[in-house]
């Protein structure tokens, strides 16, 4: 078994943390003990990985960005939406490491950029915009841009989305050896996420496996198609155990891909679920963000809080604050 090296980048561990969630109405000011109504989970407070780089992409990262230094880059590249948080996560981290970073950002520019676009123009990143169908090819275009670089004598590591490769996902496999320093595994059914690109859920799979635990993994989908990312995550858990000879077979059964709350769209989210979330954070002082956790949040709730079980599946915050600044307007509907 080959154990990659990282750079200490995020602050570990993050709290796993019991919360109280009071769900009747008129509920501000209840004492939540007196509360028959409250709802009792784990949730493992990823958004704490760092003020700056906070979220889980900095535990891709910290893999990601140490072979970037020793292969020596003087610019790294990676993609995402205009919000991305992976990008911000990317940006933010390669300035701390005095390495410049490109970004293929889909979207548009915008005079008054907010949230994760704010935070990579105040990062010094260096942006293209890329419309959809442009962002369809992001790969072929960062690999372009490369070989132009490469030719100017530049050293250019390419992250792909996400930060999701058989590396990056280290980060999460890594990760269930310091949650099973604060809970006994065999307490717990499963894991609840929000998935994008997958790789926070592969990890998963991959650090159950390796602890020969049957805790589930839960992703909820709220980008690709879910056959296409069912498949991405299993490809990528297989992938890492093959690349770095884990002596550890992926139970397919262990994941499940939660579908049909993100029907509204990547970028956009449902009244209901901003009203979820923003009563939320009312009754516990926990922010979730409109793209990933809010929706996750949501699946979360019907699916798990309704029926009692919070204390055997721990909900994974995976950060994303920033992105509530891009949708101040809608939030403001509930406050
Ligand atoms: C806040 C947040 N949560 C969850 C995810 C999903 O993680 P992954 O891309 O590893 O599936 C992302 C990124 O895509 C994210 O930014």
């Amino acid at each position: 078994m080959k154990i990659p090296q990282k750079i200490n980048l995020a602050h570990l561990p993050t709290p796993l943390e019991v919360v109280r969630f009071r769900t009747s109405r008129n509920d501000r000011f209840r004492n939540s003990r007196n509360d028959s109504s409250a709802k009792e989970f784990l949730i493992k407070r990823d958004d704490y990985t760092g003020s700056d780089f906070l979220g889980n992409k900095i535990r891709k990262l910290e893999y990601l960005l140490y072979e970037a230094k020793r292969e020596k880059a003087d610019i790294i590249f990676t993609c995402g939406g205009d919000q991305s948080n992976h990008a911000r996560a990317t940006a933010s981290a390669a300035a701390k490491l005095g390495i410049k970073t490109k970004l293929f950002l889909w979207g548009k520019d915008k005079k008054q950029a907010d949230g994760n676009l704010f935070l990579n123009k105040m990062y010094g990143a260096d942006i293209t915009y890329l419309d959809r169908d442009e962002f369809e090819n992001v790969d072929e275009i960062m690999t372009d841009e490369r070989t132009k670089l490469i030719k100017k004598g530049k050293r250019v590591y390419v992250i792909p989305a996400g930060g999701s490769s058989t590396l990056g996902i280290w980060g999460y496999i890594s990760f269930m050896n310091e949650l099973k320093k604060q809970i006994d595994l065999k307490n717990i059914d499963g894991i609840f996420s929000a998935c994008g690109s997958g790789g926070t859920a592969a990890g998963l799979l991959v650090g159950a496996a390796l602890n020969k635990t049957k805790v589930k993994v839960y992703a909820v989908n709220v980008l690709h198609q879910k056959e296409f990312i069912r498949k991405k995550i299993l490809q990528l858990a297989e992938g890492a155990v093959l690349d770095f000879k884990l002596s550890c077979k992926i139970d397919k059964s262990n994941l499940e891909i939660i579908d049909g709350y993100s029907s509204e769209g990547y970028k956009n989210i449902t009244d209901g679920k901003l009203k979820l979330i923003t009563k939320f954070s009312r009754s516990t002082g926990i922010l979730f963000d409109p793209t990933y956790t809010g929706k996750a949040f949501c699946a979360y709730n019907d699916l798990i809080l309704k029926k009692g079980k919070g204390k055997r599946v721990v909900f994974l915050h995976t950060g994303g604050i920033f992105g509530v600044f891009s949708k101040q307007k809608p939030y403001l509907k509930f406050v």
